[in-house]
């Protein structure tokens, strides 16, 4: 089955057709620039821009980086707050025009990395981050995958996600060192609550592992995702292929 992955992120959205089957994309991904007030219509007139792009009147699977309930977007902590009740298949589905599924953007991610990338073979308790704008967070066991919200774990009065996204990283510009050590305090208390065997780091920042892995000691094995920027696009299509095949 072919389904149009879309991957809704603080600073773009980005989307490719995938071979659901193979998780392979079947076109160069196209990306858009987050709009500066990310509501939800000039956000959905952005996810119809990729359709577009692609000339897409098939399924559409879509990652977002909030709390999804059934149809309905939760939390939106890095995007515009009208999200929050929002009927989000039905917001993407009218402006694509095309059948939508959505699902937690780390969720998605962690499919695509259990199925495909850095968890396959692998059926014990995995953890998987996403650093980028905000903290992703999804646990895995057994091929069941669970979007989790750990990126909200109170750390001196704010989200961890305050502290530890790779956009704070940026924005505070702040060494590899000192990043991985804070990376290193906040999984390290992950670890203690959900002792998983397997710790799967994803996000742009991931390429970069070589740099700030050797600061963070975990008693499970540390491995970079393999999908890098791709398992979004891929993990939103698997998650749609799951509910629709
Ligand atoms: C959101 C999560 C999301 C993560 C990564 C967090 O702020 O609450 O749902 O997975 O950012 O985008």
């Amino acid at each position: 089955m072919k389904i149009l992955g879309i991957d809704i992120g603080g600073s773009a959205l980005k989307g490719a057709p995938v071979d659901a089957t193979t998780g392979q994309l079947l076109a160069e991904r196209f990306r858009v620039e987050t709009p500066k007030l990310p509501t939800p219509s000039k956000m959905a007139a952005a996810a119809a821009k990729i359709a577009r792009h692609f000339d897409w009147h098939g399924p559409v699977g879509i990652g977002f980086p909030g709390v999804i309930h059934g149809r309905v977007i939760m939390t939106s902590a890095n995007l515009d707050k009208a999200f929050v009740g929002c009927d989000g298949v039905e917001l993407f589905s009218a402006a694509t025009g095309c059948p939508v599924t959505l699902t937690n953007d780390a969720a998605a991610a962690a499919l695509a990395e259990m199925r495909l990338g850095a968890g396959r073979g692998f059926s014990g308790k995995t953890l998987l981050l996403t650093l980028g704008t905000g903290v992703g967070s999804a646990l895995a066991y057994q091929d069941v995958v669970i979007p989790c919200e750990f990126g909200h774990l109170p750390l001196k009065g704010d989200s961890a996600e305050k502290r530890v996204a790779a956009s704070i990283k940026d924005r505070e510009d702040l060494s590899w060192k000192k990043w991985g050590g804070r990376l290193d305090k906040y999984i390290r208390t992950l670890e203690t609550m959900i002792w998983p065997e397997l710790i799967i780091i994803g996000g742009g920042v991931s390429a970069d592992h070589a740099k700030f892995f050797r600061y963070i000691k975990t008693r499970a094995k540390l491995v970079p995702a393999e999908f890098f920027n791709e398992a979004g696009i891929v993990g939103a299509a698997l998650s749609a292929e799951r509910r629709l095949g």
